[in-house]
């Protein structure tokens, strides 16, 4: 009988998720494996919400946005006897392996599920964020910085006929990368990032120098994890609620809204603010995520294969390796100070 091998993607939804889905249907089906798709992310199996893949029914979702598997933020770590349960449910199911593709709240699952109860998992990176550690870059980052990047490209102009300051602020959680890599590619004349302290004294500082320098316009990139240090000493990290997800996340947003207030209080220049969010998370994947996605979902059919069990897949330069997942979650990956320093270069 064929060993089965389950799919599952966990948290936010990321463009590339179904590259990685077909890549690793179509190597393991055609090594002998079965193939079944896990819904919903952990809660599925939790729940046994399964459907079948095949080479067939994955053709042709390379570029299709979103995941065919949906997802959620299920933590079945937290519920009492979820894991047991979990445990439980893939015997019963025959399952062999796990695919978890996630960023590092599903991944931290995974590592816990192979460490605690020997189970074998491989994962693979997926975030917008582009915050897991062991890998250079997780897919979906990439389509994620060309969607912010063509916005702000879009708010140039409208800022420029009307003599405005538009702040933009970008996803990230609690970190900049997409705000750092968009900042730089849309030519923002400020940007801040969660890993590095501007205060809004040194932003509107810079922008009455590029004012005074003879631009009409400007643009202030700001990541949805920056704090807001309004006064000396004063960090406010802007939430929209208090309360956190099952992974202890809190819901961030607002800052741009409250940060355009004020530059416009205290500079006079008029300012608008616009929040990306989900727009971000949308869409088709960028030709360099399809291709990301697709070496990724090779190489953890690869890692199925070989048995590497508790490993990520990972690229590192230019070569797809596998990392252990400890690696992965253990800590954030921030943005490094050479690209800030690259970045601020431009701040007028
Ligand atoms: O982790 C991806 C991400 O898009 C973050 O950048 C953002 O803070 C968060 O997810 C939003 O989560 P949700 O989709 O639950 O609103």
């Amino acid at each position: 009988m064929a060993k089965k091998v389950a799919i599952l993607t966990g948290g936010g939804d990321c463009p590339g998720l179904n590259a990685v889905i077909r890549a690793a249907t179509l190597k393991l089906v055609k090594a002998g494996f079965e193939m079944v798709g896990v819904r919903h992310g952990w809660r599925g199996l939790l729940e046994n919400e399964y459907m079948p893949l095949d080479i067939k029914s994955t053709a042709d979702i390379l570029a299709k946005g979103g995941t065919i598997l949906r997802t959620s933020r299920t933590n079945p770590m937290k519920q009492s006897g979820g894991a047991e349960l979990l445990v439980d449910n893939l015997q019963q199911n025959d399952i062999w392996a796990t695919i978890a593709i996630g960023g590092d709240d599903t991944l931290g699952v995974a590592n816990k599920l192979h460490g605690e109860y020997s189970l074998n998992m491989v994962g693979v990176p997926k975030t917008i964020d582009n915050d897991l550690s062991g890998t250079d870059y997780t897919f979906g980052f990439d389509t994620a910085v060309q969607i912010a990047t063509e916005c702000i490209d879009r708010l140039n102009t409208t800022a420029e006929s009307h003599d405005r300051t538009i702040v933009v602020e970008i996803m990230g959680r609690h970190t900049g990368w997409i705000t750092v890599m968009a900042g730089i590619a849309g030519g923002a004349d400020v940007i801040m990032l969660p890993e590095f302290e501007v205060s809004v004294a040194e932003v509107c500082d810079a922008l009455r120098r590029s004012r005074g320098g003879g631009k009409n316009f400007n643009i202030v990139a700001v990541s949805e994890g920056a704090k807001l240090l309004t006064r000396e000493g004063e960090e406010q990290l802007v939430t929209q609620s208090e309360e956190v997800d099952a992974f202890g996340n809190v819901k961030l947003g607002g800052v741009a809204n409250l940060l355009a207030k004020e530059i416009e209080r205290r500079t006079g220049f008029e300012t608008r603010a616009t929040v990306l969010g989900h727009i971000q998370r949308g869409g088709t994947p960028t030709a360099h995520d399809r291709i990301l996605a697709t070496r990724y979902g090779i190489k953890a059919a690869e890692m199925v294969e070989a048995g590497q069990w508790g490993q990520m897949a990972a690229l590192q330069g230019d070569e797809i390796v596998s990392v252990p997942l400890a690696v992965a979650v253990g800590e954030r990956k921030l943005v490094r100070p050479e690209l800030w320093e690259l970045a601020r270069t431009f701040f007028a």
